[in-house]
């Protein structure tokens, strides 16, 4: 018993507060951690910690982030991402989802199948497969390259849409937890239909070149997780997970290389949570 109580990154204590156990966090409010550092370090956190992760990795897109190259070759782009899936498969409980939004393939600098990879590769770290929504983003950038015009010679096909996979660590039926569920019937019936709807986050709005929008982490949550499930983002960029999470009473636990993003999602989060709090308060 008392070496299980160990294996906790997170451990409440007397005043119903959360006590990081490994690794100092670089900032917290209430329920929501940032953590500063490498997604390929496994020691930065506990085995077994976190019921849900919802993440969106660097697509190798040639996309100008502060701290990380994003044009590796295809195969080094296919080996980080075996690493990182596997540490998330340490740090993921039995009884963890994976929710995974990754391209569908890539079009430039040849054709590959990046959703079909990264699901092989996710599945020999551990991760078993539930299934995959669509998203279909509206505001996806219209591309103007045709192949071969009104040609069969050498057409380009291209779906604007991007994939977000279901997984799962050992059992699919959550036994654990508070067993609390807070979606509504609209939300849930609407869900669990896999063509997700909804556009795309400026990154111009949010400072930071590629971060998802609130809808995706809020879906994830509401859908995948119990009140006061640990909700583990380890690409959190701006902070949409962590932020999403707290505000939706689970523990939103994001990790980021970078400091600038780290300190952007600081920002959001003192912003968002507090001024929740605040309208409680005045309620
Ligand atoms: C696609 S963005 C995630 C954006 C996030 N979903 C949001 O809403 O802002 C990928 C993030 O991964 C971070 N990153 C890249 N390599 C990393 C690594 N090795 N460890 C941790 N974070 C990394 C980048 O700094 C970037 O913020």
């Amino acid at each position: 018993m008392a070496r299980r109580k160990k294996q906790l990154i997170l451990k409440e204590t007397n005043n119903n507060d959360y006590e990081v156990k490994k690794t100092a966090p670089f900032f917290r409010l209430q329920n929501a951690y940032l953590y500063k550092g490498d997604v390929l370090n496994r020691s930065l956190f506990k085995k077994d910690f976190c019921d849900l992760i919802v993440t969106s990795p660097p697509y190798n897109v040639g996309i100008e982030y502060n701290s990380n190259d994003d044009v590796l070759s295809y195969e080094d782009y296919l080996d980080f991402s075996d690493k990182w899936i596997k540490n998330c498969f340490y740090w993921a409980k039995d009884s963890c989802r994976f929710i995974l939004n990754i391209p569908l393939d890539k079009n430039k600098g040849g054709q590959k199948s990046v959703g079909a990879d990264i699901t092989t590769i996710a599945q020999k770290a551990g991760w078993k497969y539930h299934s995959t929504i669509i998203w279909n983003e509206g505001n996806i950038s219209r591309r103007t390259a045709w192949g071969s015009f009104m040609s069969a010679s050498a057409p380009y096909v291209i779906a604007p849409v991007e994939l977000i996979l279901v997984l799962y660590k050992k059992d699919w039926k959550k036994t654990g937890g508070t067993k609390i569920s807070d979606i509504s019937k609209e939300n849930f019936m609407s869900w669990t239909s896999g063509v997700w709807t909804f556009n795309g986050e400026s990154k111009k709005r949010i400072g930071h070149p590629a971060p998802f929008p609130k809808e995706l982490p809020y879906r994830a949550v509401k859908l995948f997780s119990y009140v006061k499930d640990i909700v583990f983002d380890p690409f959190s960029g701006s902070g949409t997970t962590p932020l999403i999470a707290a505000l939706n009473n689970r523990i939103g636990v994001g990790l980021d290389i970078d400091e600038s993003y780290c300190n952007l999602a600081k920002k959001r989060i003192l912003n968002e949570l507090n001024t929740l709090n605040l309208r409680n308060a005045d309620e």
